[in-house]
């Protein structure tokens, strides 16, 4: 794994948005899949910004989220479809059906994940794959389990879960819905390129365990070790257990380090 880590949010949302911009401007074509969360906000925002400043055209580009709500209409704010137009695709010239999600309320869930998977591998599969991490080392909506998924599926959210997203719904846990869709393990790990980003020190903990502990379903993010091109950016709280680190110098302000 390719390991960054950057002194605040800041900083590593400029590099975070210039690596994307970069395969943008080469790729016009590009296939990226995005996550939402806390995490990437800025990097939109900078990612809107880098598009404006060298108009980068998207209108080629297509994208596929990892996960989606089940159950909650698309035009809920708390939808991820609602969130990715307000941070990223109200900004920039993406064709609408060009950003794809899973249906959240599709009748017929399994056909669904299957027309999911479908149309990921007719876009011939996912070159950029952008993601978070949870707090229990879940990527996507691929909980800590005894096995994992390949495909995109059906997700019992886990209640840390549903927790970490009860900021979306005003705070009340009790509006988050109970399940999900989410892509597998499959489209994550067949995906060209892998960019992970965490920050703050409640990511610490599993970002340790990912990148410096045994693979293991317990922790999904960990099956990102086998990843051949996978780019880990970390701020200093969300790297400050990885114990290997622990003469890294410090990274300039607006650089990132390599261990
Ligand atoms: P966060 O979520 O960016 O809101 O912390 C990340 C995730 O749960 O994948």
């Amino acid at each position: 794994m390719n390991l960054h880590i950057f002194d605040n949010e800041s900083t590593l949302a400029r590099a975070a948005a210039r690596l994307i911009a970069a395969r943008l401007r080469d790729e016009p074509r590009l296939v990226l899949g995005l996550p939402t969360g806390r995490t990437p906000i800025d990097v939109y925002a900078q990612l809107v910004a880098e598009t404006a400043a060298s108009r980068i055209d998207w209108s080629g580009v297509r994208s596929f989220n990892l996960d989606e709500f089940i159950g909650l209409p698309r035009e809920h704010a708390a939808s991820y479809r609602s969130f990715m137009w307000r941070h990223l695709f109200d900004h920039v010239n993406i064709r609408h059906e060009h950003a794809q999600f899973p249906d959240g309320m599709a009748a017929d869930v399994e056909g669904e994940c299957r027309r999911y998977d479908a149309a990921i591998r007719d876009a011939g599969g996912i070159d950029l794959q952008v993601l978070g991490i949870g707090g229990n080392g879940h990527v996507g909506f691929n909980e800590p389990a005894e096995e994992l998924q390949a495909a995109t599926h059906r997700v019992t959210l886990h209640a840390d879960t549903r927790a970490a997203n009860a900021g979306w719904f005003a705070g009340d846990v009790s509006q988050v819905p109970t399940e999900a869709l989410s892509v597998g393990m499959a489209s994550i790990l067949m995906a060209r390129q892998v960019l992970l980003l965490a920050t703050g020190e409640e990511k610490a903990e599993a970002i340790a365990g990912a990148i410096e502990g045994g693979i293991t379903t317990r922790l999904p993010a960990s099956f990102l070790q086998l990843h051949s091109n996978a780019t880990v950016m970390l701020d200093r709280a969300a790297a400050s257990r990885l114990t290997r680190l622990e003469a890294a110098p410090a990274a300039p302000a607006d650089r990132p380090a390599a261990p």
